[in-house]
C-alpha cells in the first residue's frame, strides 16, 4: 500500500503521524511510505531520518495527497485540505467530527473512508488512541493553568502550591477520566487541593484509591458544580462522552458566581467544550477573558509538546496502522472491532450514529 505523512498545517501543530520507527516497519511489510518534507522536523525528525528507513521525501502536500492509498495524520484535515482527500482514500487521524459540521460536511462529500482515532475502542470501552495524548493534555492543563493564575496575565495572582504559612490554591477538575486524572495527579503533586468530579462512581472510587488526601472525589451534579465553582481558583474541563458534543456544564451565567481571575482551561474544546463560554482558541493566542474568568481553550494542546507528544502517539497508532496496511481496511475493521470502531464516514455515509445525532443528520 502507498502511505502519504503529510506536514501538519494546523496552528502550531508540530506533530507527525508516522516516526522513522514506523515507516522501517511499514517498509518491512513491503509498504511505500510518501513523507512530506520537512514533516517531522518539529518532532525531532529529519527528512535524512525518513529516507536513512526507506520513506520516499515528496516536496507538497498536495503530492502527498495525490500519491497515496491511505493518509496518516495526527490532526483533522483543515479547510486547505479537503479538497485534497481523495474518493476511497483512507484517512486515519484524530477528526473530532462532533465539533465541526464544515469538516464532516467536506469528509462526506469527499467519499473518502475516514477511520477516526478518538472513537477506536478496545474490548474494555477504553479508547487507546485516545488515551497518550489526554495524559499529555491532563498533565498540560496544570502547567498552563498555573502559569495563567499570575496576575500580569489577568489571573487571580494564585500560586497553586502557596508557601509555608499561605494556603494553596484550590483546583477543580470536572471529569475523572484520563485527563481528569493527570490533571488531578499534577496539580497535587504541586500541592494545590484538589477536587474532583463525575458521574462514575467506578471512576471515582479507583480515583479515591490512587490519590493522597488532598484530592477530594465528589459526584458531578449541577449543585456540586455551582458549589465548587465559587471558590476554586482553576478550572479543568475534562469530560467526554464518545463521539458526541460534551455536556455544557458550567454556563454563563454561572461565571458571575466566580471570582474574578479565576483561570478554566477546557480541555474538552475539542468534543465542544464542556463550558458554554467556550471557544476554541490556537497556542499563539491560548486564552480570553469573559466576564472576568480567563479561559484557555486550545484544540491541540499536545501539539505544543510534539517530542513527548509524537512518540506517545505513534506508540499507540502504528500497530493500527499496520493492520490497516496488511489487511486494507475492509478486513482489517472486520477482523478488529476496536478498528472498526473508528469507522465515521465511509465513501460519503455517516457511520457513526452519535455523529447523525449531533448534526441530526438522515440516516442513509
Ligand atoms: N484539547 C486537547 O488538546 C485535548 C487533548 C486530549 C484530549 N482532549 C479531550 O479531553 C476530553 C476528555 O478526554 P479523556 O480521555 O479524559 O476521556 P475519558 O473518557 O477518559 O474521561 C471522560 C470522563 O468524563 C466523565 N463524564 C461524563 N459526563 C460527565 C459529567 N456530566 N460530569 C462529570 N464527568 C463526566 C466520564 O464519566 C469519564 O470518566 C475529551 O473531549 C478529549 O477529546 C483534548
Amino acid at each position: 500500500m502507498k502511505i502519504g505523512v503529510p506536514k501538519e498545517i494546523k496552528n502550531f501543530e508540530s506533530r507527525v503521524g508516522i516516526t522513522p520507527a514506523g515507516v522501517f516497519e511499514l517498509v518491512n511489510c513491503g509498504h511505500q511510505v510518501f513523507v512530506q518534507e520537512g514533516a517531522g522536523e518539529g518532532s525531532g525528525f529529519s527528512d535524512d531520518d525518513y529516507r536513512d528507513t526507506g520513506a520516499f521525501l515528496l516536496a507538497t502536500i498536495e503530492v502527498v495527497y495525490a500519491m497515496a492509498d491511505m493518509i496518516v495524520k495526527v490532526k483533522e484535515p483543515v479547510d486547505y485540505e479537503y479538497s485534497l482527500v481523495k474518493k476511497n482514500q483512507v484517512v486515519f487521524t484524530y477528526f473530532h467530527f462532533a465539533s465541526s459540521r464544515e469538516l464532516t460536511e467536506a469528509m462526506i462529500e469527499s467519499k473518502a473512508v475516514c477511520i477516526a482515532y478518538e472513537t477506536v475502542r478496545d474490548e474494555d470501552g477504553l479508547l487507546p488512541l485516545l488515551t497518550p495524548m489526554s495524559e499529555v493534555a491532563g498533565r498540560m492543563a496544570i502547567q498552563q493553568g498555573a502559569k495563567y493564575l499570575e496576575k500580569p496575565i489577568k489571573g487571580r495572582g494564585v500560586l497553586l502550591g502557596g508557601v509555608p504559612g499561605v494556603p494553596p490554591g484550590k483546583v477543580l477538575v470536572l471529569g475523572a477520566g484520563v485527563v481528569g486524572v493527570q490533571a488531578a495527579k499534577m496539580a497535587a503533586g504541586l500541592g494545590a487541593h484538589v477536587t474532583i468530579l463525575d458521574i462514575n462512581m467506578k471512576r471515582l472510587r479507583y480515583v479515591n484509591d490512587i490519590m493522597p488526601n488532598h484530592v477530594v472525589t465528589e459526584f458531578s451534579s449541577v449543585y456540586n458544580i455551582k458549589r465548587h465553582i465559587k471558590n476554586h481558583d482553576l478550572i479543568i474541563g475534562a469530560v467526554l462522552i464518545p463521539g458526541a458534543k460534551a455536556p455544557n456544564l458550567i454556563t454563563r451565567d454561572m461565571l458571575k458566581e466566580m471570582r474574578p481571575g479565576t483561570v478554566m482551561v477546557d480541555v474538552a474544546v475539542d468534543q465542544g467544550g464542556c463550558f458554554e463560554t467556550t471557544i476554541p482558541t490556537t497556542h499563539d493566542d491560548p486564552t480570553y477573558v469573559v466576564d472576568d474568568i480567563v479561559h484557555y481553550c486550545v484544540t491541540n494542546m499536545p501539539g505544543a509538546v510534539p517530542y513527548t507528544s509524537t512518540l506517545a502517539l505513534t506508540n499507540v497508532t502504528l500497530p493500527y496502522v499496520l493492520k490497516l496496511a496488511n489487511l486494507g481496511w475492509e478486513k482489517a475493521c472486520e477482523l478488529n472491532p476496536d478498528l472498526a470502531a473508528g469507522r465515521s464516514i465511509v465513501k460519503g455515509q455517516v457511520v457513526a450514529k452519535e455523529l447523525l445525532e449531533v448534526f441530526e443528520l438522515p440516516f442513509i
